[in-house]
């Protein structure tokens, strides 16, 4: 298969599954095209890809699903038996049915699934939970699964593929939509970075303070990206998941699974 261009596509609020995406693609081929789906303008185009390009997507796992926005965004995205490499990046817990869905999704746009993965990214929730990862042994373990897919791919033809990835029906129900309430310390500097990061709009640009809760998916973009560390989520609701958490991811390091449609 003779490739013309490698696209990393990802929503990523806090940026795990930007870094995981963007290294397999650049395993696969040192220039590569970005579809950034994150900001809400990027989420209402539409996006055509060919036979001979392919796309690397990335979602991270929200309550064993890719988050909602994202189903929608790819909705936009029209392949043409494009070969299609997934990443489901998870927060040390699990990943349920988010590569099942990801792989259903696309198939369903014109894609063809050809290799897969399961990947860890520090939790959203605070910075205790996988802290710090990818690191720098995750990114290399990424950068070598492109590197091998290029070269699967290279003698192969779409028909080839067939992707068994983990994962249930029905998928895991969502969870009621409901925003995480934040309160601005006396830190803040008025500088709009959250509103700016927030991928669904739900923070005024007028005010740090003004937040449409019903937009909020609890990402925690704002939070993580101020520069002055000024959103706090009250009430100990962060420390209280992170103890929550922690006893839900069990002991020791995961590393990222990886799945071959070959
Ligand atoms: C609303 C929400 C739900 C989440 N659900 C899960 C989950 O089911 N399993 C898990 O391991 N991590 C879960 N996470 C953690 C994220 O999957 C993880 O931190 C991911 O790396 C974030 O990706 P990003 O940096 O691209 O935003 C959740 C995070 C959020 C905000």
């Amino acid at each position: 298969m003779e490739l013309r261009t490698v696209t990393a596509g990802y929503f990523s609020p806090t940026d795990t599954t930007k870094k995981t995406v963007e290294a397999i693609a650049r395993g696969i081929r040192p220039v590569i095209n970005i579809l950034d789906l994150t900001p809400p303008a990027a989420r209402e185009a539409e996006y055509h890809f060919g036979p001979e390009d392919l796309l690397v997507i990335g979602a991270p796992v929200y309550g064993g699903r890719i988050p909602l926005v994202e189903e929608e965004a790819i909705r936009h995205i029209h392949g043409s038996c494009t070969p299609v490499v997934l990443a489901a990046v998870y927060g040390n817990r699990a990943y349920e049915d988010a590569l099942l869905e990801l792989r259903d999704l696309l198939s369903c746009q014109g894609f063809i699934p050809v290799a897969a993965g399961a990947f860890i990214g520090e939790h959203s929730f605070g910075n205790v939970i996988a802290a710090g990862r990818p690191d720098t042994q995750d990114l290399a373990k990424c950068t070598d699964f492109g590197r091998q897919i290029a070269f699967w791919l290279k003698d192969a033809t779409v028909g080839d593929f067939s992707l068994k990835v983990p994962g249930n029906y029905p998928y895991r129900a969502r969870g009621a939509q409901s925003g995480i309430p934040h309160e601005i310390s006396g830190d803040c500097i008025f500088c709009l970075h959250c509103a700016e990061v927030c991928p669904t709009g739900a923070i005024s640009t007028k005010s740090p303070a003004i937040k449409d809760m019903s937009r909020c998916i609890k990402c925690q973009a704002c939070a993580k990206k101020c520069p002055k560390g000024a959103r706090i989520v009250p009430g100990g609701f962060v420390e209280t998941m992170v103890e929550k958490l922690s006893a839900m991811c069990g002991e020791g390091r995961k590393e990222p699974q990886l799945f071959l449609g070959r």
